[in-house]
């Protein structure tokens, strides 16, 4: 008995430990339930009575000796580890990175754009804080008009505010290139007006306009009626409906057809089967005339729609508010 303690006393004094795998082995090796301090302590049982005392006290001195080891070196290793060692615990299972998704109001724009794209529209932009003439006086609003109003409209300061419409950049655009143009121009526009489930106090609109000679409204509708059929689907009824925007003449409103079949669908079209998607027309002479296009020569087609209402049908959301949330439980539906 006494010379299995020494021996295994002497084996466990002349163990290696290096590292934390090492420190391991030497648990299991001597310290386990199936280690052979353990054994000892079997052997110990069968040993005569009159060396129980003798014995016992060897093996005890045996186990504090092996187990001071243990915690010697357990320290130790965790004395000498960096910080960035304990930081970085390899053993742990990763961390998986969720990945974001694209915001329901940029997808429903990037299609459009894309089926304008394809029709030869090219983009541009314009910026949010705008002067009176591109948001307003270029665009033949009368001084009067209730759009210049404080209550509709946020004014930054003298002669600027945040533009209300995207048509501001149509102004930009003819001021500066020679018809032909065939342009959209999506983006942020502003309004001030009090927020509910179907406005907010901003929004985003796209805006078209082409300009070259010979431009008729059968143009407009054609072109009008081919993005309804790619983005709606084939078959899907559109009507005009004659309005009225200062910066166009004549001017009109389009609507599609989406029927009473559902609860939806009457709550959306109020009962008609129609939704108004889009405002449209032919550029106005004063219009042409205030970018210095000759308007003898060029006539031009725009509209402009509002991005949300068409999210909005496309993916049932009833509340325009659930779009500015950032709510990842209506985001993270939007995986593409
Ligand atoms: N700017 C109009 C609005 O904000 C929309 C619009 C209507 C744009 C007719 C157009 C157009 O280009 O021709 O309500």
């Amino acid at each position: 008995m006494k010379e299995l303690v020494e021996n295994l006393k002497k084996e466990a004094i002349f163990f290696k430990i290096a590292s934390a795998a090492d420190l391991e082995k030497y648990r299991l090796q001597f310290l386990a339930k199936k280690g052979k301090l353990n054994e000892v302590f079997e052997a110990f049982k069968t040993t005569k009575l009159e060396n129980k005392k003798e014995f016992g006290a060897l093996i005890n001195e045996l186990k504090n000796e092996l187990e001071e080891k243990y915690s010697v070196f357990t320290k130790s290793l965790i004395n000498n580890k960096t910080e960035n060692e304990l930081a970085f615990d390899l053993t742990l299972p990763g961390d998986s990175r969720k990945l974001g998704t694209r915001h329901p109001l940029s997808i429903v724009q990037n299609e459009i754009i894309s089926i304008f794209e394809k029709m030869g529209f090219i983009i541009s932009e314009g910026p949010e804080i705008e002067d009176d003439w591109h948001n307003f006086s270029a665009l033949n609003f009368p001084e009067n008009h209730p759009a210049r109003d404080m209550q509709d409209t946020f004014f930054v300061d003298r002669g600027y505010a945040l533009r209300t419409h995207t048509s501001s950049v149509q102004v930009r655009v003819m001021e500066n290139q020679k018809p032909p143009i065939r342009t959209i121009s999506p983006g942020r526009v502003y309004r001030n007006e009090a927020i509910s489930a179907r406005a907010n106090c901003f929004f985003h609109q796209l805006e078209g306009l082409y300009i070259s000679k010979d431009v008729s409204f059968a143009d407009l509708k054609l072109t009008l009626f081919k993005f309804v059929e790619e983005f709606f689907g084939s078959g899907t009824k559109v009507r005009f409906r004659p309005s009225y925007f200062p910066f166009t003449e004549p001017s009109a409103e389009m609507d599609i057809y989406l029927g009473v079949d559902s609860e939806e669908d009457l709550r959306l079209t109020k009962g008609t089967g129609w939704l108004e998607i889009l405002g449209c027309g032919m550029v106005d002479e004063n219009v042409l005339k205030n970018c210095s296009i000759d308007s003898q020569i060029y006539s031009g087609y725009a509209f402009g729609m509002g991005i949300e209402r068409i999210a909005m049908l496309k993916y049932g959301i009833k509340d325009l508010r659930q779009f500015f949330e950032n709510d990842i439980r209506l985001l993270d539906q939007f995986k593409i």
